[in-house]
Order: C-alpha cells, then structure tokens, then sequence
C-alpha cells in the first residue's frame, strides 16, 4: 500500500508539474490578460522616461493592456534594473534599459547584481540617444575650443551633473574627462531630469546628456549647448556643431535606450512584446515625437531581440576598458 501510495504521490505530483508547464503555454498564447509594469530606473521627466512613454503608449494599443511606468532609482540605474532581474519572467514585468545599466555599469559595479548579457530576455532596441555637450547658460566660454580651454584650467572648481555612477550622463562625463585629463567634481542625480533642472537653475556647471532630455531647453535658450558627440549634426538641433567639427573628434558617444525582460520570460511572450515595439518604431505619430527630440530610430534589422544581445555584448566590450581607465586617473 506504502508503495502505491508514493507512486500517485509521484504521479500526483508529475500531473501538477505537467498542468504547470501546461498553464505557461496557454498563459504565453493569452498574454498579456493584465497591466504591464514597465520599471524605468531614473526620475520621471528624464531621457529614459520621456522614451518610455512615448514608446509604451503605443505598444499598449497593440497589446490591448496598459502599461504602469514605475520610476525605480538610485545606483545609476543598476536599483531598477535588479528589481526587473529578480521579477517573475512572466512578461507583466520589463525595464527600460540603456547603455549604461546594461553595458558602462559592468565596470563600474564590481558586485553588480545581475550580469546584463546573460540574466534577461532582450525585447528590442528603441531609440539611439546622442550625447550632447550642455552648460548653464551664463557659462563663460562662448565654444567647444573655449569650452575645452576653460574646464582644463578651472577643473578643480567645476561640478558636473550626471545620474549616478554607471548611468549614461556619468559614463560620458568619464569619457570626457579622460579625453581632455581632467577630474572635475560630479554631482550625482536620480536622473538627468533633476540634473537638468540643476544645469537651468546654475547649480551646477555642465553635463553630458542624452540629446532628448535637452532639445526643449537648447530651444526655450534655458541652457547651453556646445556639440553634439555623433559623426553627423543632429537635425533636431542643426546649428549645434557635431565634436570633430568643434575641434574634439576623440569625444565620440551614442547612447542607446533598449527594453529587457526577465531571463526564462516565455519566448512567445517575448515576441508579442517585441512585436508591440516594432510596430511602435514604423507608427508616424511615434516616428515624429522620438526624431523631434534628436533620437535615432532602429532600422528593422536593429530592432530584434538576437540584435539586442549583440549590441548589449559589444557595449559591454566597448566600455569596460574605457571606465575602468578613467576610474583609475
Ligand atoms: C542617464 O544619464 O543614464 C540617463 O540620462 C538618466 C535618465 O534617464 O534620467
């Protein structure tokens, strides 16, 4: 009897797991049933907020669900993007990610929790995001050369925003810094939306954005903007001189904004929020919003998620070295 009785438990159990593994199919086939929380790890207001909404106020037309923005923050981004690691890979939770949570903060984070080419499920590249070189508006130098001349002889006086260790704004401020061997004071942010309200108050003296977050205050003349970091002008700022033209072609950064779920989120899962996204990209109404602000639209072939990985890994490749060189000056 003892033994029968441990067989239906064993079998008992084996149904359980069957029905289990069972629901996870017809779950992906149904998905998504509910809202979708979408964690941006910045300040609302910021770059990686404003591409966020923007792109997820499309995709939840094409899934038929509602996408929550959760602003998680802190660590230069690498808080929110732990927090999307360790969630259910059931596809109601992903991350709005970028250059710097999932490539800049491997060398920055010896104990990262979470290795970005290996523990999530890419969804799909979104916008490229020049950097832009910007200062307070009554900055003295009037360009990039007086620009450059001004923060060597003045570096120990100067504070530069970024958004925390490892984020886009710190990574390219790093850059700067050892392309021109200066070691300014960096003012860390939750985002470079405070930062920027920082920058158009004065409080602090430059800083190196995501070309979204200040295409509206280059504009209203809040703020001043000295070259955008791309081989080519921005057309969303035409009169702002690209680095080689203003004289530092070694000052060279395109960020990138890219959505990631949970590592194991079921594949079909995956390509229904994928195919959300893409349909978003080749939308008018969203083509319009993201090329206002100065983005760079994926071309199809960049957008799936093989491609996501790739990009993540040579990102990885691309930075640690460069970091881990500035962190020692
Ligand atoms: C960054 O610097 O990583 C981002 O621009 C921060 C943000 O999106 O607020």
């Amino acid at each position: 009897m003892k033994l029968l009785k441990r067989m239906l438990a064993t079998c008992g159990l084996s149904v359980l797991a069957a029905a289990g593994a069972m629901v996870g199919p017809t779950q992906a086939q149904d998905y998504p049933t509910r809202n979708i929380t979408m964690i941006v790890p910045f300040a609302a207001g910021g770059p990686t907020d404003v591409i966020a909404r923007i792109i997820t106020s499309h995709m939840q037309q094409t899934l038929g669900q509602t996408f929550i923005i959760e602003n998680v923050v802190g660590a230069g981004g690498t808080t929110g993007s732990t927090r999307a690691m360790r969630a259910t890979p059931d596809g109601y939770t992903v991350v709005m990610g970028h250059m710097g949570t999932h490539a800049a903060s491997v060398a920055l984070y010896p104990n990262l929790a979470y290795k970005p080419d290996v523990d999530f499920a890419p969804i799909g590249l979104v916008a490229g995001t020049p950097i832009i070189i910007l200062a307070r508006k009554d900055f003295p130098p009037k360009d990039l050369k007086e620009f450059v001349t001004y923060i060597k002889a003045n570096n120990d006086k100067l504070n530069v925003a970024h958004a925390g260790v490892g984020s886009v704004a710190h990574s390219s401020f790093s850059l700067l810094s050892s392309v021109l061997d200066i070691k300014p004071t960096g003012v860390p942010f939750n985002g470079t939306g405070p930062a920027m309200n920082a920058l158009v108050g004065g409080q602090v003296d430059y800083m190196c954005d995501q070309i979204v977050n200040a295409v509206p205050q280059v504009k209203a003349g809040t703020i001043k903007a000295y070259a955008v970091a791309t081989p080519e002008r921005n057309p969303s700022l035409p009169d702002v001189p690209t680095t080689t033209e203003a004289g530092l072609p070694a000052f060279q950064v395109q960020a990138w904004n890219a959505i990631f779920a949970p590592k194991d989120t079921p594949a079909p899962v995956v390509a229904k929020l994928n195919a959300a996204l893409v349909k978003a990209l080749d939308d008018e109404g969203v083509r319009k919003r993201l090329l206002e602000l100065g983005s760079v639209i994926p071309k199809p072939a960049e957008r799936t998620p093989e491609a996501l990985t790739a990009l993540v890994k040579s990102e990885i490749a691309r930075w640690t070295p460069v970091l881990k060189a500035s962190a020692k000056n």
